[in-house]
């Protein structure tokens, strides 16, 4: 489909939101400025509205690897592995040791052969409009029957 708009992304980064829930895990593929960290913001300060909790700056985790928002029922953990680069070193992130209670967005995925229940993978890419945006995506677990036709 094709992404319209910032605000188009707002409905489609809402929706995900809706059917989150502990345990899951979001991968989001695409190039450099594509989108992937806005979606993650506006999903992250989506749900912290609806749990009641302050509304944060969602920054990129570029440097830091990992943000940590903890939304009282769960935690969200942020990731962005553009810098990992290898099995090894994604290996000592630990990012799978871990999974009560926690939803795992990941920016830059690709190196992960960890097999998870449940994920929701997005691919963004550019258009030749700057606006617009195209999304594929393919869901596993409880995403599989996930679709946005009607946005
Ligand atoms: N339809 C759209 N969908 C997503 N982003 C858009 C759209 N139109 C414009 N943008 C802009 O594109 C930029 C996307 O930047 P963002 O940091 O989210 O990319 P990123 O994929 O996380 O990059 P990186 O790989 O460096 O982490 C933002 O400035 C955003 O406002
Ligand atoms: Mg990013």
């Amino acid at each position: 489909m094709i992404i319209k708009s910032l605000d188009h992304l707002k409905l489609i980064s809402k929706k995900i939101a809706e059917n989150i829930s502990k345990n899951d895990c979001i991968y989001l593929v695409g190039e450099i400025g594509v989108g992937k960290t806005t979606i993650t913001r506006i999903l992250i300060n989506y749900l912290q509205k609806r749990e009641g909790v302050k509304k944060t700056e969602v920054l990129s985790p570029t440097f830091n690897l990992l943000h940590e928002y903890d939304i009282k029922k769960f935690k969200i953990m942020h990731y962005d592995l553009y810098r990992i680069k290898n099995i090894k070193e994604l290996n000592q992130l630990g990012i799978f040791n871990e999974n009560i209670n926690l939803i795992k967005i990941i920016e830059w995925p690709q190196l992960i052969e960890t097999n998870v229940d449940d994920v929701l993978e997005l691919h963004l890419s550019y258009s030749s409009n700057v606006n617009e945006r195209n999304l594929t995506f393919k869901g596993k677990g409880k995403w599989r029957d996930f679709n946005l036709d009607e946005l």
